[in-house]
């Protein structure tokens, strides 16, 4: 087989494709297994109860469900839906938005297909863009969407000890360098692997460097504010004409429904939309038939609120808290948990790589995430790329916690 330059690029083993693999394998292997790894949400009934009831509802309605089956959106998305979504961010947040400033994708992981690529790679002008990560660890689903290699430019972040055994990464300002190749800067914020929140001081420096440079600030809120809102600080969102506000309906609970929303200036939607057509003709409909009427009466945010922030937070301290008993005696410190559905652990003093640590770990059946795979852009040799691993704490409460006891079995046998 004689594959183009984009074959061998995307074909070839991704680090995520490895870990999809690895998490199917696990669930087919069956219920011994811990699964502390992916991004999979909880189910969480009461919510699966709202969505349940809203599809209910489609199927009871004349002619909604099978226009929601039966005919194709348009590019920029299901035109109800986003509506919907524009007048619940403007009464919110006050934001200046209208429908042209909201585009849908298949996921908002092929949003991130699209914008990076956009933004960077080759030009026609000869200058070969970037992606600035201005803090790592960061999402491990950027590191492949280029169609060209090394799309990505990224920073050491600046490590705080905070009380206790916690710790959170701060962007390294001094060290942030943009030039004419850099063609936009994304954060994710709450992060995915570590669960920090970006503080407000920390965006408005990064906003106001993206304006003076000339490049939109993609900021990536799979995890936060309105919905699913598993943000554990006050955080204030931020948008403006230079932002791209990435959202998803996966972390409310609906993976499956692959529905990503892009909330930008009008000529990028228009991007998008251009996009989506070449790609897939238009972003699927189910999710929006689902979540509409929900994001229209403002249900989303008391379920946000009320039952998906207390779920998340409550997994969130009771990992801490056994992570606090299993690993007396070891030498370890937790990322700050802010938010997202993630413990971020660092092993500093751990003898093996955490990819070894990952191994062994999956040999008794439990399944985390190596660290090594979130430093995306970042080229410099760094001893902590290899003492991280991340823990998916959405688990119910027994395989948290045997998960959680055999990984500090392994800890202190590594040495
Ligand atoms: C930070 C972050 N961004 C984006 C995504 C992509 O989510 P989706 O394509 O399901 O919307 C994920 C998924 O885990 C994520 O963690």
């Amino acid at each position: 087989m004689k594959l183009s330059r984009f074959g061998e690029r995307l074909a070839k083993t991704s680090g995520i494709g490895r870990l999809m693999d690895d998490l199917g394998t696990a669930i087919a292997q069956g219920c011994e297994v811990c699964m502390l790894g992916g991004g999979n949400p909880a189910h969480i009934p009461e919510v699966e109860a709202h969505f349940r009831r809203s599809a209910e509802q489609l199927l009871a309605a004349d002619g909604l469900f099978e226009r929601a089956i039966g005919e194709y959106d348009p590019p920029q998305g299901n035109a109800a839906f986003i509506d919907a979504v524009a007048c619940l961010l403007r009464e919110q947040f006050g934001w200046d938005i209208a429908a042209e400033n909201i585009a849908l994708t298949n996921g908002s992981q092929s949003a991130f297909f699209i914008l990076f690529n956009l933004f960077a790679g080759p030009s026609a002008g000869g200058v070969d863009r970037k992606i600035l990560l201005p803090l790592t660890p960061e999402y491990i689903g950027y590191s492949d969407v280029g169609l060209t290699e090394d799309i990505f430019v990224s920073n050491r972040p600046q490590i705080e000890h905070l009380d206790g055994r916690f710790f959170k990464y701060k962007v390294d300002f001094d060290k942030l360098k943009i030039t004419d190749a850099i063609g936009a800067i994304c954060v994710s914020r709450p992060t995915n692997p570590t669960g920090n929140v970006l503080t407000d001081c920390e965006m408005n420096k990064l906003d106001s460097l993206a304006r003076s440079n000339g490049v939109p600030l993609i900021i990536d809120n799979a995890y936060g504010t309105p919905f699913p809102n598993i943000i554990f600080t006050d955080a204030k969102p931020l948008f403006n004409a230079n932002t791209i506000v990435c959202m998803s309906l996966s972390k409310l609970g609906l993976p499956a429904a692959r529905t990503g929303i892009v909330i930008a200036d009008p000529k990028i939607i228009r991007m998008i939309a251009e996009t989506n057509a070449v790609m897939s003709l238009a972003p699927g409909g189910m999710g929006p038939a689902i979540a509409a009427s929900m994001i229209r009466s403002g249900e989303v945010l008391a379920m946000s609120r009320d039952m998906i922030r207390p779920f998340y937070k409550a997994k969130a301290d009771f990992a801490v808290d056994v992570i606090g008993a299993e690993f007396a005696g070891a030498n370890y410190h937790i990322h700050t948990p802010e938010g997202a559905i993630f413990l971020w652990l660092w092993l500093a003093d751990l003898p093996i790589t955490s990819m070894e640590l990952y191994e062994r770990l999956k040999r008794r059946g439990v399944i985390v995430v190596p660290g090594n795979y979130f430093f995306p852009g970042l080229a410099e040799a760094w001893s902590h790329k290899n003492q991280c691993i991340r823990i998916n704490y959405s688990a119910d409460a027994r395989t948290v916690e045997r998960g959680l006891r055999i990984i500090a079995e392994e800890v202190k046998a590594a040495f």
